[in-house]
């Protein structure tokens, strides 16, 4: 199963494909963690990236498109979480599956109000060492501060403070929110109500999902 996942900051894209992507071993790669790992070893691209990544601005086409190619190329099953974000990126994707002879089955579009979003990312705690992720109040960890999976403390990201997601969402809107209408012309893309609870959206997942097997 080949499948983007398409939406809003905050509108719930990692934590539906971390539940995915241990449930049916699909690989989750996102584009946000494989970034925030460049700066955290301290790469020559990590350090390029920065201070991108916590003005909370795309960072430069190039570097995604790269890191996007290398990570999907050979992989049989992905869930691609926050790539393509662009035009330019969505014509590059294009031509990687075109190169590989390989067939997107969807494009999952994660449709939510922004108000809940605002609330969902000022309380989001994320764990740096398997992705997963919690929330203060819709999603605790069974330890304060602690995450389930994998033990190591949690954290608040860089780019979760009020400057930062208000350009996050400037930045979707503009950038990002017109390729919804691309895909659709395509006959790709399906839409989840992303305002319900994560096990009504999770549901609905594995109902699309379901059909685009068959
Ligand atoms: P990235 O890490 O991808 O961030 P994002 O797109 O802003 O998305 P988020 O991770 O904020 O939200 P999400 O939808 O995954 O929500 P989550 O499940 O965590 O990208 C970060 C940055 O990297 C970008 O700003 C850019 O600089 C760069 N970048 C990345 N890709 C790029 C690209 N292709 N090109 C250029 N630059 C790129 O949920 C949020 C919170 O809500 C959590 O606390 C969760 O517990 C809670 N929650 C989730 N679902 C529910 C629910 N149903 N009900 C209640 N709470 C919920």
């Amino acid at each position: 199963m080949k499948l983007v996942f398409l939406g809003p900051p905050g509108s719930g894209k990692g934590t539906q494909a971390v539940k995915l992507a241990a449930e049916k071993g699909y690989p989750h790669i996102s584009l946000g963690d494989l970034l925030r790992k460049e700066m955290h070893d301290g790469t020559e691209i990590g350090s390029r990236i920065k201070e991108f990544m916590n003005a909370g601005k795309l960072v430069p086409d190039e570097i995604t498109i790269e890191i996007t190619k290398n990570t999907i190329t050979g992989k049989n099953d992905w869930i691609l979480d926050g790539f393509p974000r662009s035009f330019v990126q969505a014509e590059a994707f294009d031509q990687m599956l075109k190169e590989s002879k390989v067939e997107l089955d969807k494009v999952i579009y994660f449709d939510v109000p922004e108000d809940l979003v605002v609330e969902r990312l000022c309380g989001r705690r994320s764990c740096k060492e398997c992705g997963a992720v919690y929330h203060i109040k819709y999603n605790l960890p069974k330890k304060e501060g602690i995450c389930d999976r994998c033990g190591k403390k949690l954290y608040q990201r860089g780019d979760d403070n009020e400057s930062a997601i208000r350009t996050r969402f400037k930045v979707y809107a503009e950038q990002t929110k017109p390729l919804v209408e691309r895909y659709q012309q395509a006959g790709k893309m399906a839409t989840v109500d992303a305002g319900r609870s994560i096990d009504e959206i999770y549901k609905q997942l594995l109902s699309i999902i379901k059909d685009a097997g068959n």
